[in-house]
């Protein structure tokens, strides 16, 4: 089979967005819109792949930097996407085959339908192949007018008579393109539009002088195309992403409560039979095991939670681990890198930063623990807290396997407390304490017998 090169436009200044980052850096999923076109992209194994940077073009390029299988372009003036497509010539020119244009802006195309766009594309020979919608709100996108049922003209909403402007058929602004004729005649497009801008879509009309066949795959529905333009638009489609992503989960098994107040990102996975109830959270590359009850309010970013897991009501949970069986809040703060070990319970007002809470483990209540080591079955009681910063430096609290660490204690870190240890309830614990050892370190109670009796006297 021929070549395919694809390319992707992510030059535009997103004018209507209104944001200093760039439009294709917002996201839509926990992905940024360039992902989801990258994600596309990706499934059509191609010669080449090109990404054009223009706006903002540091912030997108930084972004980038981790893919290695794309090359870049620069935009340096955004004058339209025929100029910003012109842009890859000197890196395309020689090559042959198709050409496979995407726009940063259009993230939720199914590869079926691209496949289906290449297919028309080279079964019928054009020159250019453009993928169109039947929309019943074409407000905003380009429309396609025919003649004698060809495609005559692409026409922008800004340029578009308002008999044009009544016509359904609009332009998913994604196209797949013979590379021979397309560099030549990209030079041939004249800005004497609305905007003084290059437009790609006038390469229709250059082609027809031409005589060079313009064909279209056209969808039924628009929701696949729908490109990103403004900040409703955003909401929009992220909106459609999360009820996919709802969908597909349910499907596997997963129990939604409440879709509609569910935001769950594209990455993430969940378990059969696992239970998620209303205005729950899941982000980025967080992954919920089986049978688990994922309480109302509750926000869980980049982490790992295994098999019967109980999170209760609005805990917020960052790139932690939690093991299987154990049971989370409610109002609990796991921060990053902190391990609830199988069968543990981290309970109300709790909070836990780059902290390991062995199996078994338990803190109940009302206690920090910061960058601590904790045993197995060990107990922290209410109000413990590790004093682990010096107002310079973090020290370690390492507290070994079955140790009873009475409530209201404060253990000043770095400080060990040694296996099947007690700490009495109430102390500022400085020093180690010993294997088996009872940590006592508290100021002595003194009951003054009568005192009472003797100032209501006074
Ligand atoms: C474009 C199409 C329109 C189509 C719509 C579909 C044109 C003239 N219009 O309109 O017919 O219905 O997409 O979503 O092509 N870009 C650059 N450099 C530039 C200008 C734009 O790289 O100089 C990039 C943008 O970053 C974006 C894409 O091209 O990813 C489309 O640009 P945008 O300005 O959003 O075009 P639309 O007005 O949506
Ligand atoms: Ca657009």
């Amino acid at each position: 089979m021929a070549d395919l090169h694809i390319v992707i436009l992510a030059a535009g200044k997103g004018r209507r967005m209104h944001s200093r980052r760039p439009k294709v850096l917002h996201r839509i999923g926990g992905r940024t819109l360039i992902e989801h076109v990258l994600h596309r992209a990706r499934s059509l194994a191609a010669t080449s792949l090109t990404v054009v940077v223009g706006h903002l073009a540091e912030q997108v390029e930084a972004a980038l930097a981790a893919e290695t299988d794309l090359r870049i372009v620069r935009q340096v003036e955004q004058l339209g996407t025929a100029h910003a497509l012109l842009q890859t010539e000197p890196l395309l020119r020689a090559a042959s085959g198709t050409l496979l244009l995407l726009s940063g802006d259009v993230p939720l195309l199914r590869s079926a339908t691209l496949e289906r766009l290449l297919e028309t594309h080279r079964g019928s020979g054009a020159a250019a192949t453009v993928l169109t919608a039947m929309a019943d709100r074409p407000y905003g996108y380009g429309r396609i007018l025919r003649s004698e049922g060809r495609l005559a003209r692409i026409v922008e909403e800004r340029d578009a008579s308002p008999a044009e402007r009544a016509v359904k058929e609009i332009n998913a602004g994604v196209y797949t393109f013979e590379i021979e004729p397309l560099f030549p005649s990209l030079k041939k497009i004249a800005a004497g539009n609305a905007q003084r801008e290059y437009y790609l879509t006038d390469l229709v009309s250059v082609y027809r002088r031409r005589h060079l066949a313009v064909e279209t795959e056209v969808l039924g529905g628009t929701t696949e195309i729908r490109g990103i333009n403004s900040r409703t638009e955003l909401a929009e489609v992220a909106a459609l992403v999360r009820q996919g992503k709802n969908e597909e989960l349910m499907g596997a098994g997963v129990t939604i409560v409440d879709p509609v107040t569910t935001y769950i990102d594209e990455d993430v996975t969940v378990g059969m039979d696992t239970v998620i109830h209303p205005g729950v959270i899941l982000e980025g590359r967080t992954a919920i095991g089986a049978a688990c009850e994922i309480h109302a309010g509750v926000r869980i970013v980049d982490s790992t939670v295994g098999d019967r897991v109980v999170v209760n009501n609005y805990c917020v949970i960052t790139g932690s681990t939690i093991a299987a069986g154990a049971r989370v809040g409610p109002f609990a703060h796991l921060r990053p890198e902190s391990e609830v070990g199988e069968e543990a319970r981290v309970g109300n007002f709790v909070e836990l930063k780059k902290t390991v809470l062995g199996a078994g483990s338990k803190a109940n209540h009302l206690t920090y623990l910061g960058d601590a080591v904790i045993g197995r079955d060990v107990n922290i009681g209410a109000g413990t807290i590790t004093c682990n910063y010096d107002g310079e430096r973090k020290h370690q609290t390492i507290i070994e396997d079955g140790v009873f660490i009475g409530s209201d204690t404060q253990l000043v870190a770095p400080v060990r407390i040694g296996k099947d240890a007690y700490v009495a309830a109430g102390s500022s614990i400085t020093e180690d304490v010993p294997p088996g050892a009872l940590g006592i370190a508290r100021g002595r109670q003194v009951n003054k017998d009568g005192w009472a009796e003797q100032r209501r006297k006074r």
